[in-house]
């Protein structure tokens, strides 16, 4: 990888911040001053900024509370999007969502540029859990319908019949559950809901396999990733 870029992406700064910092001479790879931005540097090397060595991140890790009304996406002409909340320094570096949130809905969304993990968290293959806070309005749902959807519904609402997979749903209180799903299809859980009669009033994601919000989060905040909870991903996800 470039140097400037390896920097860059660490969060050391813009392009430009680091190309000047190397045209100081501040910058040494296994102690010796470099001037050339563009030198390729492997995991092996040591890179030091004033003398104080750094640590280079190739691939980024962000957890983010999606506030209510924002697209799930970089950018887009009309709307706010994720890409709103993204910091100018971490921009360009190819960090896209996984999976999607609705409009509507709040709560955790994982933020990287490491696609193979993105990949293995949205596909059904490997069946990563994600668990949904919902409050919905409507007499409370009986225990039928819970085994009837924790076996897996068949939605009707379209042309073409959906078939869902097993979940699971905890009663939280009245008209409050917790499901996991299992899979991702567009607007799952709505659609599982208002299947039995009833509307989801607020619908929040409050975990992915072992990675959660902290308790106090506030909407719209950005969160990096502990080495811990990147190294559950990976694992979990079988990387
Ligand atoms: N299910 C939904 O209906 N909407 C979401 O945003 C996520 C899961």
């Amino acid at each position: 990888m470039r140097l400037d870029r390896a920097l860059s992406n660490s969060g050391y700064g813009t392009r430009n911040d680091v190309r000047s910092l190397i045209k100081k001479r501040k910058v040494t790879v296994n102690g010796e001053v470099v001037s050339d931005p563009s030198m390729h540097i492997s995991d092996k090397d040591t890179i030091s900024i004033e003398g104080m060595s750094t640590l280079i991140k190739d691939k980024l890790y962000y957890i983010f509370d999606k506030p209510d009304e924002v697209l799930t996406a970089m950018e887009d002409k009309r709307y706010s999007n994720v890409g709103d909340f993204i910091p100018a320094e971490l921009k360009n570096l190819k960090l896209s969502p996984v999976g999607r949130l609705d409009y509507h809905t709040t709560g955790l969304l994982i933020i990287t540029n490491d696609g193979e993990l993105s990949h293995r968290i949205t596909s059904p293959k490997y069946e990563i859990p994600k668990i949904y806070e919902v409050i919905y309005s409507g007499s409370p749902l009986s225990s039928d319908e819970i085994e009837e959807a924790e076996e897996g519904l068949t939605l009707t609402d379209t042309d073409t019949p959906v078939k869902l997979r097993p979940c699971k749903i905890e009663v939280i209180e009245q008209n409050k559950i917790n499901i996991t799903l299992f899979e991702g299809k567009t607007h799952e859980v709505r659609r599982l809901v208002s299947h039995f009669g009833k509307e989801v009033i607020s619908l929040r994601r409050i975990r992915i396999a072992d990675i959660v919000l902290p308790e106090d989060s506030a909407p719209g905040t950005l969160y990096e990733m502990s080495p811990e909870q990147i190294d559950s991903l990976k694992s979990i996800t079988g990387l």
